[in-house]
């Protein structure tokens, strides 16, 4: 499988790409700056970290699957930051974006038919971050709240390009 690792990786660090996840009818999607891809176990791992805060993070706990999208350079930067900054708590960011919800090929958790590059993703492991073996100075400049990430490993059971 072609895992397109320098693309998701160059667009990660420049502007975000979309984190998708779904628990029973309720579907939302997140900016993420942060993840990484590569081969953990023998499978390709796309791996996601997601603050405790997020509501995210809640349907992640109820579900066994996520997607990531990525965007076609700039094209739809407003959204990103718009899905980066309010919560699906308080709004429905594929209403407020005019995201197509399109279904994915192997998870239940759908893709944004507005991106290009898609990864379907099945959770096989999960790490809470805590402060036990974090440097002082990480600790002060990303966690002064707590509110420390849960790392998402998912497996890439799908990885493709629309358009
Ligand atoms: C460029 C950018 C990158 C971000 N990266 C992450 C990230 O890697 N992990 C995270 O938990 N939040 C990250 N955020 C913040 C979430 O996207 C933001 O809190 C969002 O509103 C959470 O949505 P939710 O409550 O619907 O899950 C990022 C925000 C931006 C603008």
């Amino acid at each position: 499988m072609k895992l397109h690792a320098d693309h998701l990786l160059d667009r990660l660090t420049r502007g975000g790409v979309l984190l998708t996840s779904k628990a029973g009818d309720t579907i939302n999607t997140m900016t993420i700056g942060w993840g990484s891809i590569s081969e953990y176990w023998g499978k390709n791992v796309l791996i996601v970290p997601v603050r405790k805060s997020r509501y995210t993070h809640d349907l992640l706990e109820e579900s066994d699957n996520f997607t990531v999208s990525v965007p076609k350079y700039n094209e739809i930067a407003k959204k990103i930051g718009y899905c980066g900054a309010n919560s699906g708590r308080d709004v429905d960011k594929f209403k407020e974006c005019k995201f197509t919800a399109k279904p994915a090929k192997s998870v239940d958790t759908p893709i944004i038919g507005e991106a290009y590059l898609h990864y379907e993703c099945r959770i096989i492991a999960k790490i809470d971050m805590n402060e036990s073996h974090m440097s002082e100075a990480i600790i002060k400049n990303w966690y002064s709240g707590s509110d420390f990430h849960t790392l998402y490993f998912g497996e890439v059971v799908e990885c493709y390009i629309t358009d």
